[in-house]
């Protein structure tokens, strides 16, 4: 069957990589930090120039084409999946390693279409994903039904079906809200103690989901991140055979913020039994009004 949306994916790996290039260039240079909904969410203007540039380029070739952007949304823009094709984009995912040059960051590009068909579960919605890890040179690409990759090799996630032979990945994210800070602490206190090998966390919620789906870690959850840091990399989990799960088990939906992705379904729901849940403000929620 001819491959609809190759060109299309064409143009998304060709504008992460050419958004990689302006990342690694801009770690050479001072950057002045901006904060958005708190002290810790940080913006620079290299997000914002590099959102601008992938946009642009998709604009002058698929002209109806809609867009999520992390710093367009921060700007007021809406965030909503209808069924027209949509780019979701995070330019930088890892700001805060990119400002610290902790040397972690990605460039996450997705493409979602018929919205309203595929309700079914969240990486339906996506028909490929791609995550620039810039700093390593690693492009990882899904394509919904057409396996992912990495550097064009085939990716596989690991086959450990027993949690305390199992490394976990996880984030802290921005909230510094003590209730939401508790319940964190909580769940990686319990996951810890299981036990399993050891958390981890590469700062960004895109790597995260790539070593996953590379089988260097069995899983990663967060409760917090946005859209536009696991829209690609939820693909290229579940195309190279994981599973993704609301941290309360069921289907995940990738507004929520909420995500377990794991190798398969006994290590998801094992952690899945560790998490103390909560809910953040939904991407889809709309805007305060001011
Ligand atoms: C953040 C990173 C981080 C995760 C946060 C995200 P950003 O994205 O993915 O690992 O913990 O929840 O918001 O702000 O660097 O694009």
């Amino acid at each position: 069957m001819a491959d609809r949306w190759q060109n299309t994916m064409e143009h998304a790996v060709s504008a992460a990589r050419r958004a990689g290039q302006v990342v690694c260039e801009a770690l050479q240079d001072d950057r002045k930090v901006m904060t958005k909904s708190s002290s810790v969410d940080l913006v620079t203007q290299t997000d914002q120039k590099v959102e601008q540039l992938i946009i642009q380029s998709v604009k002058e070739k698929f002209p109806t084409h809609r867009f999520i952007g992390e710093e367009s949304v921060a700007a007021g823009e809406v965030c909503v999946l209808t069924d027209d094709p949509t780019w979701i984009i995070d330019p930088i995912d890892g700001t805060t390693n990119f400002v610290h040059t902790f040397p972690f960051v990605a460039v996450s590009i997705a493409f979602s279409v018929n919205k309203q068909r595929s309700l079914v579960s969240a990486p339906l919605q996506v028909e490929f994903g791609v995550v620039y890890s810039c700093l390593e040179d690693k492009m990882f690409t899904a394509r919904r039904g057409r396996g992912a990759f990495c550097n064009g090799k085939p990716l596989q996630v690991s086959g450990q079906e027993d949690i305390k032979q199992s490394v976990i990945a996880t984030e802290f994210g921005s909230s510094r809200d003590p209730e939401a800070v508790d319940k964190i602490f909580t769940s990686l206190k319990n996951i810890l103690c299981i036990p399993v090998h050891g958390v981890r966390g590469a700062g960004t919620a895109a790597i995260n989901m790539c070593l996953v789906a590379s089988g260097c870690v069995e899983a990663y959850y967060e409760i917090g991140m946005h859209i536009w840091d696991v829209a690609a990399g939820s693909l290229i989990v579940s195309e190279a055979g994981g599973v993704l799960m609301d941290v309360e088990g069921g289907a995940v939906d990738l507004m929520s913020r909420r995500i377990v992705a794991a190798n398969n379904g006994t290590i998801a729901e094992r952690i899945v039994k560790e998490i103390d849940a909560f809910s953040p403000p939904r991407d889809d929620d709309p805007p305060p009004q001011k």
